[in-house]
């Protein structure tokens, strides 16, 4: 017998859910005393007047044929027919604190299955759509929104806003009529708007104060949305974003959206963080083994794109020896790689710059005792490069038009199976024919315009790099991945499922570097994010900074150093070695604890 009313218990939370006829939260906050399903009735709303003569309850679908008149949860249509679906619950189940629940509307020939995880420890509690079509004719998805409420004192938004070298600013807000809408079409997370916010209680802070955050764990363009409804009720919504016409659903065809993430607190923004900090160690991060995360040196900041394998072997031999354990080479590697407007595509080893090859420079940062990594950037194509020349087709574009370039590049088509499988052979080729521990696997740019067969493809693409690194992690599972996109533009649980770092900013300036730290952490335990000491005189503001603040700024992350230490002056390495050491005696704590920010 389907229950109506499901009951999910946490550590300290509860979600109270209403499965029939309709999907519907009807509680989602602290663990409740005393329970029992009859007390829902004292839910009950009247029905005011000058209105729909029901009171409409807020469905997980949010559906506007229901007469609900606020942001959809659902919208499509078959070439303009069913088009204002409502789904009734034909079933609904709970395992492992797991609730399903499948709804169908006959009339449109839709399915529409809901999960809903709380996680029992950490109280996350993990949302998500799939949509079925169950006609002939295609049904056509313009939204697939996750719909969650909040209580009436969810009044305050605090989100985050940034660009290249400044991410993850907070910001606050009071939630006023008309919503706080958040929307990103730039084919990744981005620096601009990283996919999360956080609703609470006016006044709530690090250490007080009720809290609901919300994330979408999604590298792609996303929309996250918080209202106030005229009759006083709260909603948040969170989805991908789709472009006009890029989901389209044959018969039998579903599409799964990305989990939502939400986390509950009624001790402020540090007792939210602490619950995505232990989800996340529990169930989402994977390290491919439990060794302490390993102090890097990457070449970019020390050298660019001027590779001469003997001096890098001296950069090497001097990392080691201040204490770092991976050793990184950065861009400028790759045939024809000699600055950032060519080569892209071509990945090759420039057998220019290592007329030896690679194993070298390898095979001495292994006889030094440390790990290598390598940088590549997939995803990109330069039109000056071989690849360009030979199949110009394989960019990601509309037939007809020019789109700009950024960083004098474009974004290949990863929907297109041959581009797809010359990016697999040859970062099999990479990492099959080298002992390689690490990848840096960067995307500097955003998609444009983005088609596939001349229809837009921004979701799928992204998918397919989802794909690129899931098999690239089922024949290398050794391998780790750090992601970046010029710094933090893809940061997000979609893409840490698959990853194993993040690098946090291209600002390696100290003092900036605090600020946007502190706002990664708010979603972020310390031991993913990419901190490394750049150079006295940083490259990004020119700002100076002693190697004191460097160090200690460096030291709440996954530590590294970015730099050419061959050039390093005495106190400068003396500096490196002190702080690395530190790190070193203070990891596992810092790796493994409860983060705590103070106001
Ligand atoms: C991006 C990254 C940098 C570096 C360069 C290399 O900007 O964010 O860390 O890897 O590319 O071109």
């Amino acid at each position: 017998m389907m229950r109506d009313i499901v009951q999910l218990t946490s550590a300290q939370c509860n979600v109270i859910v209403r499965c029939a006829p309709a999907a519907e939260i009807l509680y989602w906050g602290p663990r409740l005393r005393g329970f029992s399903p009859e007390d829902i009735v004292s839910l009950q709303r009247p029905v005011a007047n000058g209105r729909l003569d029901v009171d409409l309850p807020l469905t997980l679908a949010m559906e506007y044929g229901r007469g609900q008149f606020g942001s959809p949860g659902i919208e499509g249509h078959r070439s303009g027919y069913d088009a204002a679906p409502i789904f009734t619950t034909t079933q609904a189940d709970v395992q492992d604190n797991t609730l399903t629940i499948t709804a169908e509307d006959a009339q449109a020939g839709l399915r529409l299955i809901s999960e809903l995880r709380l996680d029992p420890q950490t109280d996350v509690l993990q949302l998500r759509h799939t949509l079925e079509n169950l006609r002939a004719d295609a049904w056509q998805v313009q939204r697939l929104a996750v719909t969650l409420p909040v209580p009436e004192r969810a009044s305050d938004v605090m989100a985050f806003h940034g660009r290249w070298l400044r991410e993850f600013q907070a910001h606050r807000l009071t939630l006023q009529h008309g919503g706080f809408i958040q929307e990103s079409r730039r084919g990744r997370s981005s620096h601009e708007y990283f996919p999360a916010f956080i609703l609470g209680e006016s006044a709530f802070s690090e250490q007080n104060g009720a809290v609901w955050g919300v994330h979408l764990g999604w590298s792609g363009n996303h929309r996250l949305r918080a209202d106030i409804k005229t009759d006083g009720r709260r909603v948040i919504q969170a989805e991908a974003l789709y472009l006009p016409g890029e989901i389209t659903l044959a018969q039998s065809e579903s599409l799964t959206t990305p989990w939502v993430y939400a986390a509950f607190s009624d001790a402020g923004l540090n007792g939210m963080s602490q619950r995505y900090h232990t989800f996340l160690r529990q169930s989402l991060i994977q390290f491919s083994d439990d060794k302490p995360r390993p102090v890097h040196l990457n070449t970019w900041e020390g050298i660019y794109f001027d590779h001469d394998p003997e001096y890098i072997m001296q950069m090497a031999s001097k990392a080691a020896d201040v204490g770092v354990e991976r050793f990184i080479i950065d861009d400028g590697w790759f045939r024809g790689r000699h600055h950032d407007q060519a080569a892209l595509g071509d990945w090759y080893l420039d057998e220019e710059k290592y007329p030896n090859g690679l194993m070298p420079v390898i095979e001495h940062v292994k006889a030094l005792g440390m790990e290598f990594g390598i940088w590549v950037e997939p995803e990109m194509i330069n039109p000056d490069s071989d690849l360009f020349r030979a199949h110009p087709d394989w960019v990601l574009q509309l037939p007809g038009y020019a789109q700009p370039t950024g960083r004098y590049q474009y974004v290949l088509n990863l929907n297109q199976p041959e581009a797809f499988a010359y990016l697999l052979e040859r970062l099999s080729w990479l990492l099959g024919e080298h002992p390689i521990d690490y990848v840096k696997w960067d995307m500097n740019r955003e998609l444009v315009q983005p088609g596939h067969e001349g229809r837009l493809a921004a979701d799928a693409q992204t998918r397919q790099f989802y794909r690129l690194l899931d098999t690239l992690r089922q024949r290398f599972p050794h391998v780790e991945f750090e992601s970046c996109a010029s710094g933090g533009g893809r940061i997000d649980y979609g893409v840490l499922e698959r990853t194993q770092r993040f690098w946090v900013s291209d600002n390696n300036d100290a003092l900036e570097r605090q600020t946007i730290q502190r706002g990664m952490s708010y979603f972020f335990p310390p031991e993913v994010m990419g901190q490394h000491i750049g150079h006295a005189r940083c490259h990004a503001t020119y700002r100076r900074h002693t190697i004191a603040f460097r160090g200690l700024t460096a030291l709440f992350g996954h530590m590294g150093i970015e730099l050419d230490p061959v050039k390093a002056d005495d106190d400068e390495l003396e500096g490196y070695r002190h702080y690395i050491q530190l790190h070193k005696t203070l990891r596992p704590l810092l790796h493994s604890g409860t983060t705590w920010r103070v106001e």
